[in-house]
């Protein structure tokens, strides 16, 4: 089994193509939550695109539908002795658990940890919500790696000799041996949420701690076993794996975040990874489906996708941090009509700037664009999509 690789695209397409059942030891996943952006992602890859009001209902059946099939393909590909951790949270963890039990049979949950954390919340209406919930299961329950985990004990408890365990029977009380390691790891962790100084921050948006990785893989691997994360983000999971001796692969359907990881692991010593199936080619962006396409360019900027209905607006999404608008279209020769309508809808939005992402545009296009900056104030940006994905550095569109 090829390690040491990045897949690029939709992971159950990349499992079927590329990876060889019973070989990993240990799988990591964070999928995206169950949210509206959510829906925007895997609702493009039907290549089905309805009202956002529609795709509301009934919509978590969509997302536990599309995520459990990746699981029980994911299932397929852990060793006999293999583990699974997925992190979910308030919005679907109820929902997947169930799911869950049914793909990997109730008999092989392990855990549900509750990873705790402190954040910012301005509600009143409720308990502040701080934590996440990863559940454990193994491919069979009996087999799976497990090296406890053990929290040093504190001097004060040393101190007290609180860490002493005592066995009453009948009238004696003896002190049982203690683990010269310390307490056991129980299901509870508190480990704090990357903050806005971290040294590891790369300004991902769903960025995990490597703090939190590290247990995991500490607990469910040994050295030189296989680590895979399927919706690898900006690879802590891989990260973490690297430094800590483990063999890993990754996938994510994000050209753009691959590109990160690759840099990421290698500043973590990892040599010669390898980048499987990263469209590259004007004619790979040229073939793929009008929803994928659209769906590629804004996570290939990091953006937003629209909540509204394609074409009845001319906006396909936003620039992540200013939320300007954005548009997209898998075509050759964007021209001025499509420009002048950009233009309303960038006006609509109240807004003085946009991003048209096409596969080229006409002369009257750009003359256009010049004219409405001159004499409208409005900047539209041109840009071509084959320039993106050859970019060496991720491109960044604020
Ligand atoms: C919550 S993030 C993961 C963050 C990661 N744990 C980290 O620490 O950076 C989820 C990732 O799943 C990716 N994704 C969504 N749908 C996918 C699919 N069908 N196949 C592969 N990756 C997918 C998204 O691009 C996103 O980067």
């Amino acid at each position: 089994m090829k390690t040491n690789v990045l897949y690029c695209g939709d992971n159950l397409e990349i499992m079927d193509k590329f990876i060889e059942p019973e070989t990993i030891d240990l799988i990591y996943i964070d999928p995206p939550f169950f949210s509206g952006k959510t829906y925007e992602v895997i609702f493009g890859d039907t290549g089905e695109k309805r009202a956002f009001e529609d795709r509301w209902k009934g919509g978590e059946y969509h997302y536990i539908n599309w995520l459990s099939a990746r699981i029980a393909k994911m299932r397929e590909m852990l060793k006999p002795t293999g583990s699974f951790y997925i992190h979910l949270d308030w919005h679907i963890v109820h929902y997947m658990k169930v799911e869950l039990d049914r793909i990997f049979s109730s008999d092989n949950f392990l855990n549900e940890i509750i990873w705790h954390y402190r954040r910012w919340s301005g509600t009143a209406e409720h308990f502040l919500r701080m934590h996440d919930n990863i559940l454990l299961y193994a491919k069979q329950a009996g087999k799976q790696k497990f090296n406890p985990l053990y929290t040093p004990y504190t001097p004060k408890s040393l101190a007290r000799k609180q860490h002493y365990h005592t066995r009453i029977k009948g009238d004696e009380v003896y002190v049982t041996s203690v683990s010269p390691k310390g307490v056991k790891e129980n299901d509870v962790w508190s480990i704090p949420i990357i903050n806005s100084q971290a040294k590891e921050r790369l300004g991902y948006p769903t960025q995990k701690p490597e703090k939190l990785l590290e247990r995991i893989i500490l607990a469910s691997s040994n050295p030189g076993d296989i680590v895979a994360d399927f919706f690898c983000g900006c690879g802590t999971a891989l990260a973490v794996a690297q430094m800590l001796g483990r063999r890993w692969l990754g996938c994510d359907v994000s050209p753009t975040a691959l590109k990160l990881v690759k840099q990421r692991l290698e500043k973590c010593g990892a040599t010669n990874v390898e980048m499987v199936n990263v469209p590259k080619t004007t004619e790979e962006i040229k073939s793929m489906k009008p929803f994928e396409f659209q769906n590629y360019v804004i996570d290939l900027i990091q953006g937003t996708h629209t909540p509204k209905l394609v074409g009845d607006y001319g906006i396909d999404g936003y620039t992540l941090f200013h939320h300007d608008p954005v548009q997209v279209k898998q075509q050759e020769h964007v021209g001025r009509p499509d420009m002048q309508k950009f233009e309303s809808a960038i006006r609509r939005e109240r807004k003085s700037k946009g991003y048209f992402f096409a596969l080229g545009f006409t002369k009257q296009a750009h003359d256009e664009v010049a004219r409405a900056k001159m004499e409208d104030g409005l900047e539209i940006e041109l840009v071509k999509v084959q320039d993106l994905v050859s970019a060496e550095q991720p491109p960044t569109f604020l």
